[in-house]
């Protein structure tokens, strides 16, 4: 495979760019020495400046449930942009896509649109504080919830010996920058590890404005919670009086058509969507209960901004959502077939390989890959102890040179659309057995 425009145009943009992409998860501290520069997508598929082509799993982190350039997508926001791009008024589409989602998700009585998971996150946090008067945030080892300062720590792979005793984790902030204060008030709790978080309730519940959660933990592959565990987070976190805040912004309008509020009954009292919402283009939705909905009311608790409820962003959303949901929700039980076959595939190719140990994990169309000797990985300190990243990343290159494009990071995870066919997932197997025999 040649990817000689590709490296071109790398030289060019190290020169006027920071890592020469725009956010770090595409450059080569996950590309290697440099990455692909994509050019056009097409349903389930990708092609870069040179011209080759692959069979995309990642699809924009997620964001991309109908694909690359859906017929309809393009003939609605074609239309549309002839209309304006943006007037940040109060608009029709707005209110249109705010009932698709309050009919749809049983805990939703009011929405406000965001642009980013990031920015929903933080007036998530800061409409928790202003409603309860309480500065505590929990959150969980291994869960990103944006790049938010009190948010940002212990969201990256550690060496073991940094974690600390799960009764009382070492808080690792990511980033330089942070200040200590941005993060005192965040305390920090194992996953999956119902005795850790009761103990943790017990001493900070009481000052706790929230308790935050994935529904699956989607920043460290795919690692789905124990049975009941959700439930009983929920449950400890409204006893206590704080707010129980589920993030989905990568698995709502992907696990299914409610994502994982649908998938384990939960009923949360605040939720966050983003990525798939968009089909691609930036908008994030904040949605709850009218109780605490209305803390935002009049600047209560404040949330403003200029691209809030971008025009084209909910046309491309509501079309999404009609689209999915047509005939009884087809498009998501298609996407999850799709991702069940294709984690099904893999797992059996993996079970006939002696020489790599790995498995597979996946919760209806995310999956992801885990060289390991453990038969499954539980929480992120399995994580942190048992996988070999470096092993799949050097896989994940493998793959990229016979077509198959999926992120070479293992904390990321690999994702359906309903774009992908049969014969995709013959051919991503194909490759997948290839990349296994040449993998040292
Ligand atoms: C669970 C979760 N929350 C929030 C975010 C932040 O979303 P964004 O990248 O749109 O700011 C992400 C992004 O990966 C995420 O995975």
């Amino acid at each position: 495979m040649r990817t000689t425009e590709s490296e071109k145009l790398y030289r060019r943009a190290v020169e006027v760019m920071v890592e020469g992409v725009g956010s770090a998860s595409r450059g080569p501290a996950t590309f290697g020495d440099y990455p692909q520069y994509m050019r056009r997508g097409e349903g389930a598929r990708l092609y870069d400046v040179d011209g080759n082509e692959y069979i995309d799993w990642m699809l924009a982190f997620g964001a991309l449930p109908l694909g690359h350039a859906h017929p309809k997508i393009v003939e609605v926001i074609g239309r549309e942009i002839a209309n304006g791009t943006h007037f940040a008024t109060a608009l029709e589409v707005e209110v249109e896509v705010a009932e698709l989602l309050t009919k749809l998700l049983p805990h939703a009585e009011k929405v406000r649109f965001a642009n980013t998971g990031t920015e929903a996150a933080m007036a998530c946090i800061r409409l928790a504080r202003g409603l309860t008067g309480r500065r505590k945030i929990v959150k969980f080892e291994g869960h990103y919830h944006g790049w938010y300062d009190a948010v940002l720590v212990n969201t990256n792979p550690q060496l073991p010996a940094a974690l600390g005793h799960r009764f009382d984790p070492v808080r690792i902030a990511d980033s330089s920058g942070l200040t200590v204060e941005s993060w005192r008030d965040t305390v920090v709790v194992p996953w999956n590890d119902l005795e850790a978080f009761e103990r943790a309730m017990d001493a900070h519940g009481r000052d706790a404005a929230l308790v935050v959660t994935e529904g699956v933990m989607a920043n460290m592959g795919v690692i789905p919670p124990k049975p009941g565990f959700l439930k009983k987070v929920q449950e400890i976190a409204r006893a206590q009086g704080a707010l129980f805040y589920l993030d989905e912004t990568v698995t709502g309008f992907r696990v299914a058509a409610g994502g994982c509020a649908e998938l384990y009954g939960l009923k949360p009292d605040i939720v966050s969507y983003g990525k798939a919402l968009g089909q691609g283009f930036p908008v994030a939705a904040i949605t709850g209960s009218k109780a605490v909905m209305e803390g935002f009311e009049w600047g209560k608790v404040l949330h403003y901004g200029t691209h809030n409820s971008g025009r084209l962003a909910l046309y491309a959303a509501k079309t999404m959502l009609e689209e999915m949901l047509k005939d009884d929700k087809a498009g998501f039980r298609r996407l999850a077939d799709l991702g069940q076959k294709m984690a099904g595939r893999i797992g059996k190719i993996l079970a006939g390989n002696n020489r790599h140990p790995a498995t597979v994990q996946s919760v209806t169309s995310m999956f992801q890959i885990f060289f390991t000797e453990k038969e499954s990985i539980d929480s992120y300190r399995d994580f942190c102890s048992h996988v070999d990243r470096r092993k799949f990343r050097d896989f994940v290159r493998l793959l990229h040179r016979r077509g198959i494009f999926m992120s070479p990071s293992n904390t990321l995870h690999s994702l359906s659309c309903v774009a992908h066919t049969d014969r995709d997932i013959d051919l991503t197997a194909d490759a997948i057995g290839d990349a296994l025999e040449e993998l040292r």
